[in-house]
């Protein structure tokens, strides 16, 4: 969602090491995200080829997670994510490693929201991603399609009929239909959840992990007050940018792990559903 204030600069390693140049080159090609290439062939010994994945374990595992691009869709931008990978320290240029910089939006890709993302005493308070509960990312879950031709409101949500002790569920909408996360430009017309039917969500069933299929779990024109009705209680989380193509409904085991950011509203995570 809202990429606010805040930008994520990871050194994906701490080792220091002597660079020959402070190069900010473009981050080379990456082998394999390729959709046209064959992912199940090793180049042998002589030129392995990385293997990318969408399932695991023999269909068992499924990675409900995007691949960070520069061509992913970005909140409010036309133009995507753009560069976000650095190379600073390369071999090519006489490091004895490869050391890669990042700095992106804490709300790019699959990503997480904390009660301080809409609620600015939260935030103050320091209810950051670093005290979200493990308990509530990571159990049973349940991935539902909701109807295609609506957003999320209070009536789209009792047709649902989520029974009562639900505790997280997955909501698969037109988002994923019209591949909105593979888009480059971002999109104000994808499906999310209205003030009603967030509403509704918090008085009437047990909900506290909220997945949904593009950046935001509100409709944008209902952008905060749908944010309010679900932060404000602190105890639910929302799990945002997921990739649910290609899997089943049904019921799964959930995990989600954020990174520990202290003082972030919001941090990409990996989430993968276990069969
Ligand atoms: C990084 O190191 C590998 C060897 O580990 C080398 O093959 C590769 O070309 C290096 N990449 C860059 C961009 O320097
Ligand atoms: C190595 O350094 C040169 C000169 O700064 C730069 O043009 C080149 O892109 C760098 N290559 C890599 C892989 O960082
Ligand atoms: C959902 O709401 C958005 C505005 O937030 C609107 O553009 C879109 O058409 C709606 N989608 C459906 C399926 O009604």
């Amino acid at each position: 969602m809202t990429p606010l204030h805040f930008f994520l600069l990871l050194l994906l390693s701490s080792a220091a090491l002597i660079s020959a140049a402070a190069a900010t080159t473009a981050y080379p090609s990456i082998p394999g995200t390729d959709s046209t290439t064959d992912c199940g062939l090793s180049g042998g010994d002589e030129n392995p080829v990385p293997i990318r994945r969408e399932v695991y374990g023999n269909g068992k595992i499924f990675d409900i997670s995007h691949r960070y691009t520069v061509d992913m869709p970005s909140w409010e931008s036309k133009d995507g994510v753009g560069q976000f990978l650095w190379l600073p320290k390369s071999m090519k240029n006489g490091s004895l490693a490869n050391n890669s910089e990042m700095k992106l939006p804490t709300h790019t890709g699959t990503h997480l929201d904390a009660p301080g993302h809409v609620i600015d005493r939260y935030f103050d308070a320091g209810f950051d991603v670093d005290t979200l509960d493990l308990e509530v990312l990571n159990g049973p879950a349940l991935l539902i399609d909701v109807p295609r031709d609506k957003n999320i409101t209070a009536e789209v949500m009792e047709s649902l009929k989520i029974p009562k002790g639900v505790r997280r569920v997955l909501f698969r909408t037109l988002n994923t239909d019209r591949r909105l996360m593979f888009k480059k430009e971002f999109d104000t017309s994808y499906v999310g959840f209205m003030k009603d039917g967030a509403e509704w969500l918090v008085k009437h069933t047990d909900i506290k992990f909220i997945g949904i299929d593009y950046l935001s779990v509100a409709a944008f024109d209902d952008l905060i007050p749908s944010h309010i009705v679900f932060l404000e209680g602190r105890d639910i989380i929302l799990v945002e940018g997921l990739k649910l193509d290609d899997v089943q409904p049904g019921i799964y085991s959930v995990h989600c792990l954020p990174l520990r950011l202290l003082g972030a509203e919001g941090s990409p995570t990996r989430c993968i559903l276990i069969k």
